[in-house]
């Protein structure tokens, strides 16, 4: 006989980690980080040379396959994933569902999710042709459906997919041009815009990829596993940091401002952090965050911008990094402290930032996913608990209770 009374208390032996600072959740051969070092590496090479020399669809091609790709490959990859851009007509009526003045980050968790009521026969996690078709179905609709979602927005027609052009100048002309006006790709915004998603790919098990990986370790299909990524993305404490660090640079304002917004960042009775500032893994300059202030100088200097809020944020960066509190802590600016100023100088409203980001990770949860359902020792997610709440006690009626 089992005395149930003294269950609860003996849950055997677990590790307690909440936010799992210590636990790693799987084995993967797609990125690795020294955070102590500021290093950043897709399957061995640094991010600086990638995000210098390839181009996103060849990083997407790394990611997934594991190696760079020759020429007939990165040829062949980019003519499949052209050739999925143009989403189901029946697709922009459930647009239609959604109100004009919605998030587009919201509206990105919905149409993702119902991606898989238009795909059936890509739903087969087992079937390793399905899940081909879905990554490359997901990869080249993910611009589309994005811009879709902003046009929706602002109230203007959708632009369909030019398949003439590259995966980001595609999505630059969808998202900005209007019906009768000509619109040219700017090849340096092309070639920026095109560095910011390669610098967001992939960046091993943060909070969306180990939501990805722990929806699918159920069985869920793909589109509804990217939609809940999509989902965990938005929050201000891991991709909405980015729309967050701009909204925070203006409410600064201007130099003279800063160190007051030091001090409550410092101050432990107010909740105010430095937005773009710190990370989990990063202990030194994230290797990111400096092609994106280099990325930043370029695009202002084409645009012929002067960004006063480009000031502040040096400023900022210069003060924090000499600050005690910050050196003690190791905060120094992560990827998103810069990229807002540059999406902003290319058009884009604060509210497709984050938008922009999950863009770009959908091909590094998509390498992830994939990765976990090879994995022969890959079991569904279930972390544990220790429980805290009341002990053993026997039901009462509710006119016995007071
Ligand atoms: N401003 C001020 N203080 C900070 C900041 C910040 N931006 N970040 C961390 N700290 C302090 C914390 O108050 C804490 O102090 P304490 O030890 O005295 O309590 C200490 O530094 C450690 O912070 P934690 O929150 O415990 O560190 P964690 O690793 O859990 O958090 C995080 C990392 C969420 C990124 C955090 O630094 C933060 O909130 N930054 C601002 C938001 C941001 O920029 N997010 C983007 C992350 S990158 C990405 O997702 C792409």
């Amino acid at each position: 006989v089992v005395d149930i009374r003294k269950l609860y208390a003996d849950t055997g032996m677990f590790t307690y980690d909440p936010g799992f600072t210590s636990t790693a959740s799987c084995k993967s051969k797609i990125t690795f980080i020294d955070g102590d070092e500021g290093i950043l590496l897709h399957r061995g090479y640094p991010i600086d040379q990638l995000a210098e020399h390839s181009t996103f669809m060849e990083v997407a091609y790394l990611l997934l396959r594991g190696e760079l790709p020759t020429k007939e490959q990165y040829e062949q990859f980019t003519y499949t994933v052209t050739r999925h851009t143009m989403v189901h007509e029946q697709l922009a009526m459930f647009y239609r569902g959604f109100r004009r003045d919605a998030h587009p980050m919201a509206v990105m968790c919905g149409v993702m999710g119902a991606l898989s009521a238009f795909y059936h026969d890509s739903t087969d996690i087992n079937d390793p042709h399905q899940r081909m078709v879905a990554s490359f179905r997901m990869i080249a609709k993910i611009p589309t459906i994005a811009a879709m979602a902003y046009k929706y927005t602002i109230g203007q027609p959708f632009v369909y997919p030019d398949n003439s052009l590259s995966y980001t100048g595609n999505f630059l002309r969808m998202m900005f041009s209007v019906p009768a006006e000509p619109y040219v790709v700017d090849p340096v915004i092309e070639r920026a815009l095109d560095r910011i998603f390669i610098l967001h790919a992939d960046h091993e098990q943060n909070a969306s990829t180990s939501t990805v990986r722990l929806a699918s370790s159920s069985g869920a299909n793909p589109f509804a596993c990217i939609a809940a990524g999509i989902a965990c993305l938005w929050g201000p404490a891991h991709g909405g940091a980015n729309e967050a660090a701009l909204k925070m640079l203006h409410e600064i304002g201007t130099v003279e401002r800063i160190p007051e917004y030091i001090a409550r960042a410092k101050d432990k009775n107010d909740p105010f952090r430095l937005m773009g500032f710190g990370h989990r893994v990063y202990k030194n300059y994230d290797p990111r965050a400096k092609v994106m202030q280099k990325t930043a100088h370029e695009v202002l200097a084409h645009l012929g911008i002067k960004d006063p809020i480009f000031d502040v944020a040096h400023e900022l960066e210069r003060i924090a990094l000499h600050d005690d509190y910050f050196v003690e802590k190791k905060l120094y600016p992560n990827v998103d402290f810069y990229s807002g100023i540059i999406l902003s100088a290319i058009g884009f409203p604060t509210s497709m930032f984050t938008v922009l980001f999950a863009l770009a990770r959908t091909v590094g949860w998509i390498a992830q996913w994939d990765e976990m359902l090879q994995d022969p020792d890959q079991k569904i997610g279930r972390p544990r608990q220790l429980y805290i709440g009341a002990p053993y006690r026997d039901y009462t009626s509710i006119d016995q209770r007071r």
